[in-house]
């Protein structure tokens, strides 16, 4: 028996489905050449370059971190890439998406918003996102992201603080109104710690019958 395309995108390189890998087909799925999308935990910079290839020479991408060491990391990870798509970073919390100005300041609408939730692998581990910062941030990016984009959550509950924030995340994306938001949850559930999943939350896009 062998395994077809959409399986194989979402193993990713592990051989089995993997977290980062599903967020990342997700977001191409709805990603176009020309799309904004928004990187709200730029960290490393490797969801950025996925969203640079995907929005093309045309799009553009906007990186959050509140370390400036990862703005840094982002920015030489998307030149090394080679990839055109105009990336803008920006020194600042996420929940500033929760913030009218901060969203008059973008004025269009991004295709798609990923949160990879944690902290910065080989970095500080205090300097962590937590649900007090987390939960308005991803109410501000359900406001601003476009009917029919997505935001994407890579949860971490294989340690403690990382459980109480993926419990309290899960709990506010089951809460949506399903009038509004199309919401998933997508995990492996046959490990031996729980394993890192992913949340799609999709804003339905506004019916015009
Ligand atoms: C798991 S890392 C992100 C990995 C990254 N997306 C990548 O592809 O390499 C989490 C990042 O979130 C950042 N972070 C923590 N709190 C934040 C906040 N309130 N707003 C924006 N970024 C935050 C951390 O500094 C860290 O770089």
């Amino acid at each position: 028996v062998s395994t077809n395309s959409f399986y194989l995108e979402m193993c990713g390189s592990r051989g089995r489905p993997d977290a980062i890998a599903i967020c990342h087909a997700a977001l191409r799925s709805v990603l176009r050449p020309g799309s904004f999308a928004v990187d709200a935990t730029a960290g490393n910079g490797h969801d950025t370059v996925m969203l640079a290839e995907a929005v093309g020479p045309q799009g553009g991408v906007l990186a959050l971190d509140i370390q400036q060491g990862a703005l840094d990391a982002t920015r030489t990870r998307h030149a090394a890439s080679g990839c055109a798509a105009t990336l803008e970073t920006l020194l600042a919390g996420h929940e500033r998406m929760a913030d009218a100005e901060f969203r008059a300041r973008w004025p269009d609408r991004p295709s798609a918003i990923v949160f990879n939730l944690g902290y910065l692998p080989g970095g500080d581990h205090a300097l962590t996102t937590c649900t007090s910062t987390t939960l308005p941030a991803l109410r501000g990016a359900l406001v601003w992201v476009a009917p029919g984009g997505f935001v994407a959550i890579v949860c971490y509950p294989g340690h403690p603080a990382g459980a109480t924030e993926a419990a309290e995340v899960e709990n506010f994306a089951a809460s949506l109104p399903s009038a509004g938001f199309a919401v998933s949850v997508h995990k492996s559930i046959n490990t031996a710690r729980p394993a890192p999943f992913t949340l799609l939350i999709q804003r339905l896009p506004v019916k015009t019958s």
